[in-house]
């Protein structure tokens, strides 16, 4: 077996320059691909696993602001930053964003990658529904790029999360059916995956071999954790967005209830693609901070807007209403808070 000091990034709380830099004074031996011998391996990790988390959770009785701390270690600006720190926006591609972040600085990860695979399968010649989708923009162009989730990129993604993420905590990633297929399997080598949810749409959307009316959410974790409550089903029913301002647009609903499964107050909520904002108001009202990105300018400027809005005077300006189904167990969850 062999390692790499990736490996020693993955399982430590500590900043991954602080271990390089612990490397380089020490004159450890690193190879062409970030290789250590078995050896270093065994003392770094010692050394370095054993450290306390780059944050206590507490600092004099108060929370810490995490995003304070970010802003140090983070090489690039946020294009957003909201007035009490507790949200902010990047404009960037996903793994370049979580490689600016320190190891173990967030506590939640929820997110809607656009993949790419599925529209590509679905290009039946002039297939209605790509058609559709690539005549929406201007000269041809796509409603907003699509993540390249080859298998080497999503890995790449996928450790990435494993690395920010906190230990003992929770990531939520939503496919459709080609890329869980594809390309869920692989979190099997990064994460702990706990479940596959489906969120139920309740209404027939567009589908060549069966009408789509569901998408799935891989739930997995890094270490151990339980869920807030034992009352949430795995299926959840919870009306599509109609008309959206954003492409893709998903119901605020579907990700808070990934934090009603996960989170605590002052969670640092992560979100990659952030498109719309969904997630970042899901974030607000469940009380949590937010930190996000995504490469769309019309995705930043929307979801700034959306996310100043609410937070001025608790309107959304892109879901007026509640989406959820008609289902007694889920709206149990929303009508009365937590309940174990
Ligand atoms: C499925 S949409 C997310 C929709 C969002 N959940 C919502 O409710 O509005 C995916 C988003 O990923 C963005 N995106 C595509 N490639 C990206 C990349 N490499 N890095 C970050 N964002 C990317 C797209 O611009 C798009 O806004």
């Amino acid at each position: 077996m062999s390692y790499t000091i990736y490996d020693i990034q993955e399982r430590s709380p500590v900043v991954a320059e602080k271990i390089e830099k612990y490397i380089k004074t020490n004159k450890i031996k690193v190879g062409k691909k970030g290789q250590i011998s078995d050896k270093s391996y065994l003392i770094l990790l010692d050394l370095f696993s054993s450290q306390e988390e780059i944050k206590n959770d507490k600092k004099n009785g108060k929370p810490v602001n995490v995003l304070n701390d970010l802003k140090i270690q983070i090489n690039h600006k946020p294009i957003f930053k909201s007035q009490d720190q507790r949200i902010s926006l990047f404009h960037d591609d996903a793994i370049s964003f979580l490689k600016s972040l320190p190891t173990a600085s967030v506590d939640i990860i929820i997110t809607d990658p656009a993949y790419s695979g599925m529209n590509q399968r679905l290009k039946l010649g002039r297939g209605k529904i790509i058609g559709k989708y690539a005549d929406a923009g201007k000269d041809g162009a796509k409603w907003f790029e699509e993540f390249h989730d080859t298998v080497e990129n999503y890995k790449t993604f996928l450790q990435q999360c494993y690395r920010v993420l906190r230990n003992n905590r929770h990531i939520y990633i939503m496919f459709d059916s080609y890329s869980l297929l594809s390309l869920a399997p692989i979190a099997r080598d990064v994460f702990e995956v706990k479940n596959v949810l489906c969120w139920d749409k309740a209404n027939i959307g567009l589908g060549h071999y069966f009408r789509r009316r569901h998408e799935f959410i891989l739930f997995a974790s890094k270490g151990k954790r339980h869920l807030n409550s034992k009352s949430i089903p795995d299926v959840w029913k919870i009306k599509r967005v109609v008309s959206s301002e954003y492409p893709t647009q998903k119901p605020t609903e579907v990700f808070e209830l990934m934090l009603k499964g996960s989170a605590e107050k002052d969670f640092v909520v992560c979100d990659p693609f952030v498109g719309s904002g969904s997630s970042a108001i899901a974030a607000i009202k469940s009380d949590c901070m937010f930190i996000g990105c995504d490469t769309s300018e019309k995705a930043i400027s929307v979801s700034k807007e959306r996310i100043k809005q609410f937070l001025k005077n608790k309107t959304d300006l892109y879901q007026k209403s509640s989406l959820l189904g008609d289902d007694e167990a889920i709206t149990k969850l929303f009508l009365n808070g937590e309940s174990k």
